[in-house]
């Protein structure tokens, strides 16, 4: 099979019938999002220094974020390419806004936000076209001393290396299920986040995988101290970039 990089509207169709999905146990992928959570709330309480104000989750899926964004503090806004998904959020009032919307192609006001989030959608964006227009994009729906805050898995861990091999390869859905899950290297977000004016720290959430057995998970889990020291930060499994608007 070959990787179209034709732009697509929102994430590419999921297999089910994959190697990984078979393997898999769901108590083994629940340790796993319970310890990622964990961690994304502790990196963002230690270093966004944001703790109010108006947050758009850009491809928001059907979990904008408020597990990392609560209200009355925060006030939610999401969008997706999904209306499926979009109805869904709306329906289970999981966010203060819904839109249908594409990122790169938004029409919020400019300075909008406190915000912008993307969580686990850029990798998909990243098979679709460039990430350019989304972070020029987040840099001008953000208000002065505004952060962009990514959450994404990433290029230099083994699990991002062999993902990446496997999508060269074509064997990326019969893998996982999807062609277009793109780890991200560390370089090219800060490089991008840079282009567009931003001023980008990098921390790894996690250096463990869904996939592995909960014991070895929870084996790993002491590694995720080193997540916020910057050359082992690039090694995470997922990575966050915080990337500051300067005032
Ligand atoms: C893996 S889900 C992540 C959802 C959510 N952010 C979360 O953390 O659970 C990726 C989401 O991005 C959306 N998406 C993919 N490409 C998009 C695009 N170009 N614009 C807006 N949303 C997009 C998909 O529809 C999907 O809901």
């Amino acid at each position: 099979m070959t990787i179209s990089h034709e732009p697509q509207a929102g994430c590419a169709p999921h297999d089910p019938d994959n190697l990984l999905d078979r393997l898999s146990r769901e108590g083994t992928l629940e340790a796993h999002y319970e310890r990622l959570v964990e961690r994304e709330r502790r990196l963002l309480a230690e270093n966004l220094d944001i703790s109010s104000g108006a947050v758009l989750s850009v491809g928001s899926g059907w979990h904008p974020g408020r597990h990392l964004f609560s209200p009355p503090a925060f006030r939610l806004t999401a969008v997706d390419s999904d209306p499926e998904r979009v109805a869904g959020v709306e329906r289970l009032n999981r966010a203060d806004e819904v839109h249908l919307g594409y990122a790169g192609q938004l029409d919020f006001p400019p300075g909008s936000f406190d915000v912008v989030l993307y969580r686990l959608v850029l990798h998909h964006i990243a098979y679709q076209g460039p990430l350019g227009p989304c972070f020029a994009e987040a840099a001008r729906l953000l208000r002065p001393g505004g952060a962009m805050v990514a959450i994404e898995p990433g290029l230099w861990h083994p699990v991002g290396l062999g993902l990446a091999l496997a999508n060269r390869a074509g064997l990326a859905t019969a893998l996982h299920g999807t062609p277009d899950d793109i780890p991200l290297s560390p370089r090219r977000l800060r490089a991008e986040a840079r282009a567009a004016g931003f001023e980008p720290e990098l921390y790894a959430v996690t250096y463990g995988w869904r996939r592995l057995p909960p014991r070895l998970q929870r084996a790993l889990a002491p590694l995720d101290a080193l997540g916020s020291r910057p050359r082992a930060a690039s090694l995470g499994h997922t990575l966050m970039l915080i990337a500051r608007r300067g005032g």
